[in-house]
């Protein structure tokens, strides 16, 4: 079978520091220029261009084999693209020049290299080395730190379209050889480009991480910093069962909110649109947020129904962010927002959908169960509840969002963690609803859909 007139595989192994590899010699920009080229040369239908593990030539990558005829390409760096696509995938003749058609030798050169790695790979677990994965895991703090340091010091807006170490510093009041450092490791990761001693933004880098950008996350990503403050106290958390911090949301200064909800609006503004979809509008008039937060969810179902009025109910510290939302997507008069508490008050009466998204696992069992008991209360007669939560698998050992979010509560809220299906199904049923389904959307987050009974 051949559903693509040709099919291109592009070595993208990673393999230990210093061990050749095509990862290491640039792989994945080659792959990027070829799917650009292909698509740009109008031939993304008949050309499959597939990232694969090592085809065997580590010092000479990065390679690729176009099938079905099968050429063996090495030293496809991003400039011989545009060549290949043009002489060989449209015009069908290959670039010789790159081509290795002594089959005997490249068969030679593969499991030379093949038996050089094995061997590497033996007498690092001879000397009982960590596997490189673990090891990775292990310091994967140091990236995230780097990331984490750059943004509070917004070094991606002061470094720009190109500015030297100095200026960096000079513009961001930092010392200069740590911020040449930072920048260096910056580089190094990818986030930045170093030309001539002077460095740049990367496309994506530009995009999200610098002011002026529409699509800015400084705001949102400086939430992983106060997160970062928590988990440093895990240890003594695990040891001592208490979070590292013990202040509710409502006690939280601007610092921490505004970051917080602006992250939360990223991750919510995106997946809103899937949540409407799949609970639908038909018959809901009045729906009630709860714990609405940047007011995302409650502005697309407004958006998807001209007859539903929605009420974000949500900390006092909290409805100004959410309110400024509202009004922007000129929504003020069907989205208004109510000040409370949803550990202990009442919700009213008479909605049709009451919304949980993100919050049941900031409560601990009991306080959930109290929690959907003043739901359903809410809710009219046939009225559905929409849970939007991580959910775990009943042995609680996965996913690892889940998992890890887990660890999130644990850090960060007295009694908060992730729960499964079947916790929710036996809190749905004791506050006596009904019908509750599951309904999976992209993305680590389900929901857990009941109607009042
Ligand atoms: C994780 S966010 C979820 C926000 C929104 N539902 C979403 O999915 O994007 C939790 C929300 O609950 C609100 N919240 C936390 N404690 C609260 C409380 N005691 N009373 C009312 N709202 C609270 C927070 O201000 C925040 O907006």
């Amino acid at each position: 079978m051949q559903p693509f007139r040709l099919h291109v595989f592009v070595c993208d192994q990673v393999k230990p520091e210093g061990v050749p590899g095509c990862a290491a010699r640039g792989s994945g920009k080659t792959l990027e220029a070829l799917r650009r080229e292909v698509g740009k040369q109008g031939l993304a239908d008949e050309v499959q261009v597939t990232a694969c593990g090592s085809i065997g030539l580590c010092e000479r990558g990065p390679d690729m084999v176009v099938y079905p005829e099968g050429t063996w390409y090495s030293g496809v760096t991003p400039d011989v693209v545009p060549e290949i696509v043009a002489s060989h995938f449209r015009g069908g003749t290959p670039v010789e020049r790159l081509v290795n058609r002594d089959e005997g030798a490249l068969k030679d050169e593969i499991r030379g290299n093949r038996d050089r790695y094995l061997a590497t790979l033996k007498a690092k677990d001879a000397a009982g080395a960590l596997p490189d994965d673990l090891l990775q895991t292990i310091r994967g703090f140091q990236e995230s730190r780097v990331i984490l340091t750059a943004l509070e010091l917004d070094l991606f807006t002061a470094v720009g379209d190109g500015a030297a170490a100095a200026d960096v510093a000079r513009r961001s009041g930092t010392d200069g050889r740590a911020t040449e450092t930072i920048l260096n490791a910056l580089a190094a990761m990818g986030l930045l480009v170093k030309r001539d001693g002077a460095f740049a933004t990367t496309p994506v880098t530009k995009r999200f991480f610098a002011a002026s950008s529409p699509d800015d996350a400084r705001a949102a990503m400086l939430h992983q910093s106060s997160l970062w403050q928590r988990w440093s106290h895990l240890t003594e958390c695990v040891r001592t069962g208490a979070p590292a911090t013990v202040t509710e949301m409502a006690e939280r200064g601007d610092d921490w909110t505004r970051p917080f909800i602006a992250a939360m609006h990223r991750g919510a503004a995106e997946r809103a649109p899937h949540v409407v979809r799949a609970v639908g509008v038909a018959g809901v008039r009045r729906m009630l947020d709860v714990g609405g937060g940047s007011g995302a969810y409650s502005i697309a179902f407004a958006q998807a129904s001209p007859a539903l009025t929605a009420e974000l109910f949500d900390l006092p510290t909290v409805l100004p962010i959410a309110e400024g939302h509202v009004a922007a997507a000129g929504l003020s008069g069907r989205v208004t927002t109510r000040a409370g508490d949803l550990r202990t008050d009442a919700f009213g009466h008479g909605y049709d959908l009451v919304l949980l998204s993100a919050i049941c696992h900031m409560l601990g069992p009991d306080e959930n169960r109290d929690l959907l008991r003043r739901c359903r209360e809410a809710l009219s007669d046939g009225g559905r509840l929409v849970i939007s939560d991580f959910l775990l698998d009943e042995d609680r050992a996965g996913p690892k969002s889940a998992a890890l979010f887990s660890i999130n509560m644990l850090v960060g809220t007295r009694s908060g963690a992730s729960y499964t299906e079947g916790d929710y199904r036996a809190w749905l049923a004791q506050a006596g609803f009904v019908e509750t389904t599951r309904v999976r959307l992209p993305g680590p987050a389900h929901l857990v859909v009941a109607r009042r009974g």
